[in-house]
């Protein structure tokens, strides 16, 4: 619940800022207090008016018509939280190099709140190298971001840009304004198979649907955690408030882990392959009539759990998985040992645990083991995630 938490919303230019009303009205059902300040690219999709009625109170939108009573510290240091909704690609680029040429990068500037951001642009623009620079360094200052999500556009195009849903919106502001016992870690969950490319066309990959791992991420954040979730390909939607990096190999999905640290924890929920075609065709193999088929030679891929269990910002506290079919608890007692975490997550996979709904794990520490009876993954994950903030209490 938001109850008397303060939320200064600034919309600026996009069509989806439509999306901005229905997000103050779902924070003021909850009982916050939404303060909108409209900048003037918003302000060509939205009016003052209607952010005005909506709010319930003035509405700025002027940097010197605020200036006599310091209108931009003042609004700074009132808001909980400032919510940028919707955040164009100029905007995003003002905030990463700091720029205060109007109220909202003033008070961008000024506040000590926690800021969320949720992107609305073209998929062109959101895949720019430029725009991928700043997120980053947005993310690396402690900004988070909800969405953008990969969908239809105003105009006829479809990627990801859209403008997240309202809800999703919403989900993303209370986990930013938690008082969970998680607020301010920073935790890293990695998720779903990975895909290694044969040629430009082909892959080698396994059944796994990320479930347990975005389970896990979503409970996380619920506890007030800033989660970056690192996400082989998956049909699932990033839980709210989640920061969410697609990959597709392991190399790519080592790389996005250590570009995530430092980090308080790290959770490998993915099933890594274990090995990548040596040599990847540049061009599409070709069935030449009568040619004998191919042979694949393969490479083994790099560990990510040893590697960031070894590695110099190494998180305080690495959890594993292992997905067996026999000898579960022993296996998982020697991977231990050997990948140098701290917890494994066993789970037995001899029955329909890929792609399922429900799981089976034991939970292995160097102290002891505890047998979990089967649950839906979403305990699983409401219960590791519980496990890991009491390490941390
Ligand atoms: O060795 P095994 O694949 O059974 O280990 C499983 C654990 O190691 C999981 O946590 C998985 O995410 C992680 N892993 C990894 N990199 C690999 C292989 C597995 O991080 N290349």
């Amino acid at each position: 619940m938001l109850q008397g938490r303060k939320i200064l919303l600034i919309v600026s230019g996009s069509v989806a800022a439509f999306k901005a009303l229905m997000l103050v009205r779902l924070l003021r059902a909850e009982g916050a207090a939404v303060r909108a300040v409209l900048t003037a690219g918003g302000a060509r999709f939205v009016t003052k008016e209607a952010l005005a009625a909506i709010t319930g109170e003035h509405v700025s939108d002027d940097l010197w018509a605020a200036e006599a009573e310091i209108g931009h510290i003042r609004l700074a240091r009132w808001a909980d939280a400032v919510v940028v909704a919707p955040a164009s690609a100029s905007r995003l680029a003002q905030m990463a190099q700091g720029l205060a040429e109007d109220l909202a990068g003033c008070i961008l500037l000024a506040t000590r709140a926690p800021v969320l951001v949720a992107p609305a642009m073209n998929p062109a623009m959101w895949a720019h190298a430029a725009t991928a620079a700043n997120v980053a360094s947005l993310k690396a200052r402690g900004v988070r971001f909800v969405g953008p999500e990969d969908g239809p556009m105003a105009e006829p195009e479809s990627g990801p840009g859209r403008l997240s849903e309202p809800e999703q919106m919403a989900d993303a502001v209370r986990s930013l304004l938690s008082d969970g016992p998680m607020k301010g870690r920073h935790i890293v969950v990695t998720a779903g198979p990975t895909q290694e490319p044969i040629d430009p066309v082909r892959y080698i990959s396994n059944r796994s649907s990320g479930k347990q791992g975005y389970a896990i991420a979503a409970a996380l954040s619920a506890l007030g955690a800033r989660v970056t979730l690192v996400s082989g390909p998956t049909n699932l939607a990033a839980p709210a408030g989640v920061a969410l990096v697609r990959i597709e190999s392991a190399r790519d999905m080592l790389a996005a882990c250590e570009a995530a640290l430092p980090a308080d924890a790290a959770i490998f929920a993915a099933a890594v392959a274990d090995w990548r075609v040596a040599q990847e065709a540049t061009q599409k193999l070709k069935k030449e009539p009568g040619a004998a088929a191919p042979t694949l030679t393969m490479a083994l891929n790099p560990d990510i759990l040893a590697t960031v269990s070894k590695h110099a910002q190494r998180p305080r506290l690495v959890v594993g998985f292992a997905a067996e079919t026999e000898h579960v608890v022993e296996h998982a007692r020697q991977k231990l040992e050997r990948k140098g975490c701290d917890w494994i997550v066993a789970n037995d996979v001899s029955g329909d645990v890929f792609g399922g709904e429900r799981n089976t794990v034991h939970l292995v520490t160097r102290t002891g083991v505890e047998d979990w009876p089967e649950m839906p993954k979403g305990e699983v994950a409401t219960r590791l995630a519980a496990r890991v903030a009491a390490f941390f209490q």
